[in-house]
């Protein structure tokens, strides 16, 4: 074979079908252009229709601001108040108490009427009660594996229907009661950022940190 035979025929035959043939297809020359013809014709619909080449097609900002000006920076004020988080070692306790007694009658008045009022469940969880370790029903004194996170949670997410509105004193007392209603710290107990890491919880055993690096990996 020659090299000459190798070199490609560019062939024209309109203004959409280009196609370079090898001189050593020749005999096939006809079938290859009609199919390069076609292939080349569906390419420019597809190029057309995502809009690539066409030369009217607007820029995206036409008719649109450069910034619509939505939202605001955050401010330090509101990064402090949505960071309030609290870890099981009991890092970011805030300053502050209670005591169950203290905790009695918030729990009466913004608590019981979903779990009843001594913690045993209504239309929500129950809370209190006395279930063997890790058995059903999970309430805190046989499912919980923090004192800690106690406090993190229902500061973040109860009552349900007023997220956030607990004060820290009142967060304090609430976890104290809860606390004491399932034996777990005396009724006169002061809890506090100091205290509560303390609080040692009968279901903390059952739980193994996860330090799986494979989500499949079933234990
Ligand atoms: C309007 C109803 C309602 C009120 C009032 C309410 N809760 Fe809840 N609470 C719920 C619901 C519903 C859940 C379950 C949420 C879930 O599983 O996502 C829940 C879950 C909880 C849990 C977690 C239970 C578990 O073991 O998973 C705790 C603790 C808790 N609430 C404490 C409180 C405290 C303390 C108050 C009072 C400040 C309170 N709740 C007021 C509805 C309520």
């Amino acid at each position: 074979m020659a090299v000459s035979d190798l070199e490609p025929d560019l062939i024209v035959d309109n203004a959409q079908c280009v196609c370079v043939i090898p001189d050593v297809m020749k005999h096939s020359r006809l079938m290859i252009r009609a199919v390069c013809c076609m292939a080349g014709l569906w390419l420019i619909g597809v190029l057309g229709m995502i809009g690539v080449g066409a030369e009217q097609q607007p820029p995206a900002s036409e008719g649109h601001p450069e910034r619509f000006g939505l939202g605001e920076p955050a401010s330090m004020d509101l990064i402090q108040r949505l960071d309030i988080d609290v870890r099981p070692d009991g890092t970011g306790l805030p300053e502050g108490s209670g005591t169950a007694a203290a905790g009695a009658p918030v729990y009466a008045a913004r608590c019981a009427s979903c779990h009843g009022p001594s913690g045993e469940g209504a239309t929500a969880n129950q809370l209190v009660g006395a279930a063997p370790v890790g058995a059903s029903p999970a309430t805190i004194g046989n499912y919980w594996p923090y004192a800690t996170t106690l406090f993190d949670y229902i500061r973040r997410a109860m009552p349900t229907n007023a997220p956030g509105s607990l004060s820290t004193a009142e967060v304090y007392g609430l976890t104290a009661w809860l606390l004491a209603a399932n034996g777990i710290i005396d009724t006169d107990a002061d809890i506090n950022a100091q205290t509560l890491p303390l609080v040692r919880m009968p279901a903390r055993n059952i739980f193994v940190p996860d330090d799986r690096l494979d989500a499949n990996t079933v234990r």
